[in-house]
């Protein structure tokens, strides 16, 4: 049986950088934190993370692209750790449970359209 989500975290140009674009993680963390909340979250079988080159949407950074049952999802500024903790726990509760639960507030806020569509304003977007 396939995945049902593919999570594409962008490590391009602009994300993941601390050099460029808007606030970022301290240099090294984004991926070891990331791999760990998904070995954590237990989605093998549902889930796939890849960290891919440029997404498009620079001014937006860190960007994180989720496409989950046919649904695509864009987030931006998914800076800090925590929103990471947030994105795990609503994503395995959506995969697990019967109905998808909304997007948690600090997530929503972030939720935005791009590429194939996604909720929300389309970029660039005021901080
Ligand atoms: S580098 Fe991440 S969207 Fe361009």
């Amino acid at each position: 049986m396939a995945d049902r989500a593919l999570i594409a975290v962008c490590a391009g140009c602009c994300c993941g950088h601390p050099e460029s674009g808007g606030p970022k993680t301290p240099p090294r963390t984004l991926k070891p934190a990331i791999r760990r909340r998904m070995k954590g979250a237990q989605l093998d079988g549902l889930a796939r993370v890849a960290f891919t080159d440029c997404l498009g949407p620079c001014s937006e950074a860190n960007v994180v692209f989720l496409f989950i049952d046919g649904e695509p999802v864009w987030l931006r500024r998914m800076n800090t750790e925590p929103l990471y903790d947030a994105f795990f726990a609503w994503l395995r509760a959506a995969l697990t449970n019967g109905a998808r639960p909304s997007l948690p507030p600090e997530l929503a806020k972030r939720s935005f359209t791009w590429t194939g569509g996604g909720r929300g304003p389309s970029p660039p977007i005021a901080p």
